[in-house]
C-alpha cells in the first residue's frame, strides 16, 4: 500500500474525507466558500482585519487586551531587534539564552505569583516540555477531556500512564485519583479556561480533591492570563494560587507575542529546565518576541482597565447573543462560542457572517464534542463600542434572516 495514497484522497474524495470525521474535504469546501481555516489576512490592527480587499471586525483571535498593535509593544520588539539581531540560533541550554528571558522569567514569576518560571518558545512547546519532564515511569498524569491538544501531547511523550476524566467534574477526577495505585506520583492538569468553551475550571474545588489524594495540580492558563483574576489567571481568579503547583501560560494571546512559560517552585522548574525535550532540543524564544512579551506584561500590570474592558465586553456580548436565542454554553469570560449542532451548519453561519463583514472561528470535532459544533467568538479591550453595535446588528439580521426562512 503506498503510504502517501491518503493524502490524495483527502485532497479530492469528500466521502473519504468525511470518513475522517470532516464534513467535507477542503478542496470542496473551498470551491462552496465554506472553508474557515488557513485565511490569509491582508493587513491587521487588530480590531479589524483585511481580507481580500475587505475590511471585516475580529471577533476571532487570541488578542484579548488588543495589545499586538501598541505602540510601546512593537517599539519594544523594534529595540530588541536592533540590539539582538533576529535569533538566539540555538538552544536555552547552550548560547540562547539572553538577559532578556531571565527578566523576562523573574518578573513572570512575581506576577502569577511563584518563586520562578521558565520560558519556552510556544506554549504548546512548555506544555510539551514540563508535562513529560514531570511525569516519569510508573507516574500517572490525570487530564480533563476537554483539555487542550498540547497537554494530550505532553502525556504521549511522557513515560507515565494518562488517565482522563469527565469536564469540568471534581466528583468524576474523586473517582479517576482513587483508583490509582498508592505508591505512585500523580499529577493532574486542567486548564484555567477553556479555550472553545470560554468556561472557567473550578480550581479550588479541583486542588482540595488533589490535596485529598497526595496529587499535584497544574493549570494551563493560556486562555487566563490578562482576562481571568484581574490578569493574574485562574489560580488568582479562585484565590488558590499557593494550592496550585504549577502555572503555565502562553505570550500567544493576552501578551501579544508568542512563546510561553512554566512557573512554580525554585526545585520543580530548575528539574524541567534540565529535563524538557521541548526546551533542551529547540532553538529558543527570538529576541523580540521577548521583549514583545515583556512590554505587555508591564502594560497588563499597570493597566488593568483593560483588563475590566475585555470581561466587560464578554459579559455584554454574552447576554446580548443570548437574548437573541444563540446558546453561549457555560461560557464565562470573553470567549463567548455559539453552538450550532452539526458541522455543515456552523459553517453556513460562519460564511453568512464572513460575507456581513465579522470574522468568527469555526470549531468541529476533535476540538470540540460530536454534535456540538460552535463558532468561536471572542473579544478585545481594544474593541470600540462601534465595533461591538455593528457586531450585534449582524448578528440580528443573521438570526432575523434564519427565523423568516
Ligand atoms: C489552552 C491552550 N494551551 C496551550 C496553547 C498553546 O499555546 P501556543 O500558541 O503559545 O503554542 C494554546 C493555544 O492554542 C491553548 O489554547
Amino acid at each position: 500500500m503506498d503510504l502517501l495514497e491518503k493524502c490524495r484522497r483527502f485532497l479530492t474524495d469528500p466521502a473519504y474525507a468525511e470518513r475522517l470525521g470532516y464534513p467535507t474535504n477542503p478542496r470542496t469546501a473551498q470551491a462552496q466558500g465554506l472553508y474557515p481555516y488557513f485565511i490569509p489576512l491582508e493587513e491587521s490592527e487588530g480590531t479589524t482585519v483585511v481580507i481580500g480587499g475587505r475590511r471585516l471586525i475580529m471577533i476571532g483571535s487570541n488578542n484579548y487586551l488588543g495589545l499586538t498593535t501598541d505602540p510601546r509593544v512593537r517599539q519594544a520588539a523594534a529595540d530588541a531587534l536592533a540590539r539582538y539581531g533576529t535569533s538566539c540560533t540555538g538552544s536555552r541550554f547552550l548560547n540562547g539564552t539572553l538577559a532578556l528571558h531571565l527578566e523576562l522569567e523573574e518578573r513572570l514569576a512575581r506576577y502569577v505569583g511563584k518563586e520562578k518560571a521558565l520560558v519556552f518558545a510556544t506554549g504548546y512547546q512548555a506544555n510539551l516540555g514540563a508535562v513529560s519532564a514531570l511525569v516519569g515511569r510508573n507516574d500517572v498524569v490525570v487530564c480533563d477531556k476537554e483539555d487542550h491538544a498540547s497537554i494530550f501531547d505532553g502525556c504521549r511523550l511522557s513515560l507515565g500512564e494518562m488517565r482522563r476524566f469527565r469536564h469540568n467534574d471534581v466528583a468524576d477526577l474523586d473517582r479517576v485519583l482513587s483508583t490509582c495505585p498508592g505508591d505512585v506520583g500523580r499529577l493532574v492538569v486542567v486548564d484555567g479556561v477553556f479555550s472553545m468553551s470560554g468556561e472557567i475550571a473550578p480550581l479550588r474545588e479541583i486542588a482540595d480533591c488533589c490535596r485529598r489524594h497526595g496529587a499535584r495540580l497544574m493549570v494551563d492558563d493560556a486562555h487566563g492570563i490578562g482576562v481571568t483574576g484581574g490578569g493574574r489567571g485562574t489560580a488568582a481568579h479562585h484565590g488558590v494560587t499557593e494550592a496550585v503547583d504549577l502555572i503555565m501560560g502562553t505570550f500567544s494571546k493576552s501578551l501579544a507575542s508568542v512563546g510561553g512559560f512554566i512557573a512554580g517552585d525554585e526545585a520543580s522548574i530548575h528539574w524541567i529546565q534540565h529535563r524538557a525535550r521541548s526546551l533542551i532540543f529547540s532553538a529558543s524564544l527570538p529576541p523580540a518576541s521577548a521583549a514583545a512579551a515583556l512590554a505587555a506584561l508591564r502594560i497588563l500590570e499597570s493597566e488593568p482597565e483593560r483588563v475590566a474592558r475585555v470581561n466587560e465586553l464578554g459579559d455584554r456580548m454574552r447576554r446580548s447573543l443570548r437574548r437573541l436565542g444563540f446558546d453561549t454554553a457555560a461560557s464565562e469570560t470573553p470567549i463567548v462560542p455559539i453552538v450550532v449542532g452539526g458541522g455543515m451548519e456552523t459553517l453556513m453561519l460562519w460564511r453568512e457572517l464572513f460575507e456581513a463583514g465579522v470574522y468568527t472561528n469555526v470549531a468541529l470535532p476533535p476540538a470540540v464534542p460530536e454534535g456540538r459544533c460552535l463558532l468561536r467568538t471572542s473579544y478585545m479591550a481594544t474593541h470600540n463600542d462601534e465595533h461591538i453595535a455593528e457586531v450585534m446588528r449582524v448578528f440580528g439580521s443573521v438570526h432575523a434572516a434564519r427565523d423568516s426562512g
